[in-house]
Formats: C-alpha cells, sequence, structure tokens
C-alpha cells in the first residue's frame, strides 16, 4: 500500500501547531504508521533534500530544518501521496489555497511548516531514510470499514 513521509518543520513545532497538522490527516482518513520527534542530523536534511542541492537557497533550507526538532511522521493509504500534497497546498503559502495547511497557517516559503513526499518511489525512500524498522507500526484501525468499502 503507498505511503508518504510527512514532517512538520522546525517553525511549526515552535509555533505549537504539531496537533493541527496532525489532525488534518488524521481526520481525512489515512493511517499514522510513524510518529516521532527527532532534531534532524545536518547529513540527513542534506540527504533528504538531495534533488534541490544546486538550488541557491539549498544552505538556508538545510539551516531552517536543522534548526529545531521537527515531528516525523510515517502516513499509509490509497493514493495518500498526492492528497497529502494537496492536503498541504503549494510550496509558497501565500499561492497556496485556503483550506490547505500553508493556505490556512502560513505566509512564506522558506517557512512553511511542512514537508510532504512529491511521489510514492519518494515517499517510500523517504519513510525509509527518516524511521528505523522498529519504530513504525503496522496496525488495522477499528474504523477501517468505515472508511474503505
Ligand atoms: P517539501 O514538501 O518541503 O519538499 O516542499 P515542496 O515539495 O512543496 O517544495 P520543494 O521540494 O520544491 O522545496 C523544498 C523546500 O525548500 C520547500 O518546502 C521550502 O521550504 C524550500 N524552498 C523551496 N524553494 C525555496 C525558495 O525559493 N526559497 C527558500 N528560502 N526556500 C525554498
Ligand atoms: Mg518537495
Amino acid at each position: 500500500v503507498e505511503e508518504t513521509y510527512i514532517m512538520v518543520k522546525p517553525d511549526g513545532v515552535q509555533r505549537g501547531l504539531v496537533g493541527e497538522i496532525i489532525s488534518r490527516f488524521e481526520k481525512k482518513g489515512f493511517k499514522l504508521t510513524g510518529l516521532k520527534l527527532f532534531e534532524c542530523p545536518k547529513e540527513l536534511a542534506q540527504e533528504h533534500y538531495k534533488d534541490l542541492q544546486s538550488k541557491p537557497f539549498f544552505p538556508k533550507l538545510i539551516e531552517y530544518i536543522t534548526s529545531g526538532p521537527v515531528v516525523c511522521m510515517a502516513w499509509e493509504g490509497v493514493g495518500v501521496v498526492a492528497s497529502a500534497r494537496k492536503l498541504i497546498g503549494s510550496t509558497n503559502p501565500l499561492q497556496a489555497e485556503p483550506g490547505t495547511i500553508r493556505g490556512d497557517l502560513a505566509v512564506q516559503t522558506g517557512r512553511n511548516i511542512v514537508h510532504g513526499s512529491d511521489s510514492p518511489e519518494n515517499g517510500k525512500r523517504e519513510v525509509a531514510l527518516w524511521f528505523k524498522e522498529g519504530e513504525l507500526c503496522q496496525w488495522t484501525p477499528s474504523l477501517e470499514p468505515w472508511l474503505v468499502e
């Protein structure tokens, strides 16, 4: 089944938005399979965002992501990758639609409070990068029959 890596960035943690952000994915009906508060080492941030290595903002991005604890999450569900990106909204919060996390709660690209994997392949890659095997939980939510037929 499809999985995605969602992360509350340091600004989201500092601003007290962890519960609000988790709640959006919970209410939607996706399944949480991993969750931790974590101080991200520089090397991990660089590996996570390696596709953006050549961008002028890369050093600032690494500084931002490592500036305080982040909340790491793994979520599962059919279509979860694209749906989570929709719930999160556009990269630039000023362009993100109202009703999305960034559209409702942020104002700047460099402080856009949450990350979501951009493809099912990257979802798998990022969940494996941020979580050890024993940190993930496979479970069956009792509400599942009320969410999927
Ligand atoms: P993520 O879910 O965090 O991967 O965001 P995204 O997929 O919407 O955007 P992208 O992968 O292109 O960029 C990753 C992150 O780099 C963004 O979420 C921003 O935090 C940051 N970023 C992207 N573009 C800029 C920029 O032009 N300036 C700054 N300061 N940060 C940027
Ligand atoms: Mg991205």
